[in-house]
């Protein structure tokens, strides 16, 4: 992770200088400063390129004098709209246009100390690499750039702000991390024991293997799981922070498969290497925990993920089985594709049963038809209880996860009744997202939930202002967004 210092205000004599320049605004501070001391070439090179401060405009000068190799002016739109994802974007943008650089210094003396964090932590986000399982690469191809000097008046309160900020953002590189990760590693039983790392932040850990889930009756979970040789696990994760160890925890679940091949209704071939990341629901549960624990967020919260491979072979099982989930209920396995819910659907019960708590919401890359209907702009919402999506969404908005909000109707919850048992487990073509929903609505138990599809959000084929291409982390920022927001004493 970017190396991140606060500073007072002093004009470098090397490396880059960043000024974040608001829609209009006149050099002053560090920047009049910098202007003079180059003999007035950054003020002719922004006249030159027509740069007045437009929201996500850059403006590079080469080599301007006094020492600095470049000067990156970034745009930062109106003053009175500078939100937090203007100014994260800002230090994305600071990010993306500096890597060779290894000396930068960001300009923010005239932000507010919150403001400088905020820059700091998209430029944190943006600079995530994988680059694990590369050998070969050339100096060149790596980033030079390994820290940070935000200079403002307020060092110390500048600090204190980001202090959150940096254990939310080692949460999104866990999440990204996991989900990069390639299915012949990152296995089920791997998977679990990265998350029993997790106790080192504080947190308590639980992994239960095959053995105990059969003894509880997990029919559903393991179903999926008996056609690969790679055991499945579920692993619970306790965050106790709140002053009242016995307040009711706040609950997370994540779909954790890590290769769904789609089983005996097996996926075609093209893309299916996609499916490593089938697993971010449960990455982004376990990249929310450490964040919870790494800023020390006064909740208690419970993250429970279902970790499972979904894999074809003699002992997977078939269209036509019936099993019988840790609820009771029995399900008709029409698709073995459909595995997500049927992982979900143990899981969930689990936690509500065990737990009792203030809400539930899973996370899944559960639909390509939630992809269909909201593209790679907007995760899919549905929920039981208003209140709770009303928070997610605006959530989302504040940090730039994007959500919109999809129906569950008892209309399309007949879709998935079945001839034979209690449900099957596909509702057919029309609304497939919204049966998926319904499907995992009969195991929630009437308790305050909300159902996340990320199928479209989890991966990203390009570069964003604080999203590198690649695993993205969605998920992460919101939901602990939605915790700082409502649910802390
Ligand atoms: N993991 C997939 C959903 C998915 C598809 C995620 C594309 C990301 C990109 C899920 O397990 C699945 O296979 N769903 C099926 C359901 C169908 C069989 C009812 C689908 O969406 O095709
Ligand atoms: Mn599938
Ligand atoms: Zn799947």
């Amino acid at each position: 992770m970017l190396d991140i210092a606060f500073a007072k205000p002093a004009l470098p004599d090397s490396g880059a200088l960043v000024l974040p320049i608001h829609e209009g605004a006149k050099p002053a501070g560090l920047w009049q400063q910098a202007d003079a001391a180059t003999g007035g070439a950054i003020a002719r090179a922004l006249a030159v390129a027509e740069f007045t401060g437009g929201k996500g405009k850059t403006c590079t000068i080469l080599a301007p004098g006094a020492g600095l190799t470049r000067v990156l002016a970034v745009g930062l739109g109106k003053e009175d709209e500078t939100t937090q994802t203007v100014l994260e974007n800002a230090g994305g943008a600071i990010a993306a246009a500096l890597g060779r650089e290894a000396v930068v210094a960001v300009a923010a003396d005239a932000l507010k100390p919150g403001q400088a964090a905020e820059i700091a932590l998209g430029a944190v986000l943006r600079s995530y690499r994988f680059d694990r399982y590369r050998t070969k690469q050339k100096p060149a191809d790596k980033p030079k750039l390994t820290g940070l000097t935000v200079l403002t008046d307020h060092p110390k309160r500048a600090e204190t702000a980001f202090e959150p900020l940096k254990g939310v953002a080692a949460g999104v590189f866990l999440t990204r991390d996991l989900v990069s990760e390639p299915p012949n590693v990152l296995t089920p039983a791997e998977m679990a024991d990265r998350c029993t790392k997790l106790t080192d932040l504080g947190l308590t850990v639980e992994v239960l293997g095959p053995a105990e889930m059969a003894k509880l009756g997990f029919g559903a979970l393991l179903g999926v799981a008996q056609g690969s040789v790679n055991e499945a696990r579920m692993v619970v994760m306790h965050w106790n922070g709140a002053k009242k160890s016995t307040e009711k925890p706040v609950c997370f679940v994540g779909k954790g498969v890590t290769f769904d091949t789609g089983g005996i209704s097996i996926k075609p071939a093209g893309g299916m290497e996609d499916m490593k990341w089938d697993m971010a629901g449960a990455g982004a549960v376990v990249g929310l925990m450490a964040a919870l624990a790494g800023r020390k967020a006064k909740v208690n919260a419970i993250g429970l993920v279902g970790l499972v491979e979904n894999m074809p072979s003699g002992s997977a099982q078939r269209p036509g089985d019936v099993v019988v989930s840790y609820s009771g209920q029995t399900i008709e396995v029409i698709n073995t594709d459909a595995e997500g819910r049927l992982v979900l659907a143990d899981v969930l019960w689990y936690a509500q049963e065990k737990y009792d708590p203030r809400f539930m919401v899973d996370l899944a890359t559960l639909t390509g038809a939630i992809i269909v209907g909201l593209g790679h702009e907007y995760g899919g919402l549905f929920a039981n209880n208003d209140q709770l999506a009303d928070r997610l969404a605006k959530a989302g908005d504040a940090i730039g996860e994007k959500l919109w909000r999809m129906p569950l109707h008892d209309a399309f919850d007949k879709q998935i009744d079945s001839a034979i048992a209690d449900m099957k487990n596909i509702g057919g073509r029309p609304g497939g997202s919204i049966t998926a929903a319904q499907f995992i609505q009969r195991f929630v138990n009437k308790k305050p939930w909300a159902h996340l599809d990320i199928a479209g959000m989890a991966w990203s084929g390009k570069d964003a202002p604080t999203v590198p291409k690649g695993a993205t982390g969605y998920g992460v920022r919101m939901l602990d967004r939605l915790v700082a927001d409502h649910y802390e004493d």
